[in-house]
């Protein structure tokens, strides 16, 4: 059997740090090349190799992809929601380029697997807003969305046309504690944390009742694997996955950690990240991936919550 070498395209950020120590305790550090545009985040130093890429410079990837003999790519660079409207050209040419980049090498050279993540932000404001379903109206508003529903159909093109098998999931906004988040709507749901910690109070960016599926960083690698690893024949949607775990808004958020802090306040102070959430779903229906590949979530707010203070303590 061919043992797997896997590509991490934009391994120094918030889901990219985790994955790649995942990916390395699962294959082995020497089996996983972490690789971004920025320098190697320091959580990942010593743990196995890195290298300097930019997935926009197609040459210099398809180098490195039969360099190192490369069979699988985790595909992460993007650029997120809120960063996006400040700069809608460079958010559609990074998020549609690298990703005609890497599925036209993973084409060329025949590689294994790629992994590219969607998200939620695919939805818009005619879409349903509790349980949204897997196939439903898709009409985005912001550019992250539509180069989001883009890229979806590109990877069903090139698996029908080309049978690259690539697999993606519509991450939810993720928590997490190891890397900061780069730039979305929902890293509200991270700043707080750092803000009760600290200050013992936070102004929200969004307001008190908007409510937005969520998932803890732990379940988001776990069903990213659980979906890499899943048997081709069980995987019946080659655009991506509606994944969820649990759904909450700033004011829920702060009444579950004021059970830890108890003197935590809040403010709310919307901004233009506003409009954003208000065209996004509050809750998706993920019945096609647990019945598909039999994703099951462990974290629900009060865990996530618990947890998230624990380790940031
Ligand atoms: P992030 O911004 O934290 O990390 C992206 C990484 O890509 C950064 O380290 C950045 O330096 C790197 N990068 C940027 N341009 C690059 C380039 N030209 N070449 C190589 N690397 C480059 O983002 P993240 O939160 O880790 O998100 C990863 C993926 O998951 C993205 O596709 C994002 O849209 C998707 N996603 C994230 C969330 C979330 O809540 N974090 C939710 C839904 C989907
Ligand atoms: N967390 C992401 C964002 O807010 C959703 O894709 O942009």
């Amino acid at each position: 059997m061919v043992r797997d070498k896997i590509l991490v395209i934009g391994a120094s950020g918030q889901i990219g740090v985790e994955l790649t120590l995942a990916l390395r305790q699962m294959y082995g550090e020497a089996s996983v090349v972490a690789s971004d545009l920025r320098e190697e985040n320091p959580l990942l130093k010593g743990t196995g190799p890195y290298v300097s890429m930019d997935v926009m410079n197609k040459e210099m990837l398809h180098v490195q992809i039969i360099r190192q003999n490369i069979t699988q790519v985790y595909h992460l660079a993007a650029i997120l929601s809120a960063t996006g409207e400040k700069n809608p050209g460079l958010a559609w040419h990074l998020n549609m380029q690298g990703l005609l980049n890497v599925l036209e090498i993973a084409h060329e050279e025949k590689l294994h697997k790629v992994y590219w993540p969607s998200s939620i932000a695919v939805f818009g404001p005619t879409s349903p807003k509790q349980h949204c379903p897997q196939q439903t109206i898709i009409e985005p508003t912001t550019v992250y969305g539509i180069s989001k529903y883009a890229g979806e159909f590109w990877c069903n093109y090139y698996f029908n046309r080309y049978g690259v098998d690539v697999r993606s999931l519509r991450y939810p906004g993720l928590i997490s504690y190891k890397s900061a988040p780069g730039g979305g709507t929902t890293d509200y749901a991270i700043e707080i944390f750092h803000e009760a910690l600290e200050e013992k109070k936070y102004t929200s960016f969004l307001k008190e009742d908007t409510y937005l599926p969520m998932m803890y960083m732990p379940d988001a690698i776990k069903a990213t694997i659980e979906l890499m690893e899943a048997d081709a024949k069980n995987i019946s949607v080659r655009t991506s996955y509606n994944v969820s775990s649990m759904s909450f808004s700033p004011k829920e958020i702060g009444e579950e950690i004021r059970k830890h802090i108890p003197e935590f306040t809040m403010d709310f102070a919307p901004d233009y990240r506003q409009n954003i959430a208000d065209s996004w779903p509050q809750s998706v229906d993920d019945s096609v991936a647990r019945k598909d590949w039999g994703w099951q979530h462990e974290y629900d707010l009060e865990r996530m919550v618990k947890d998230m203070l624990g380790n940031l303590k």
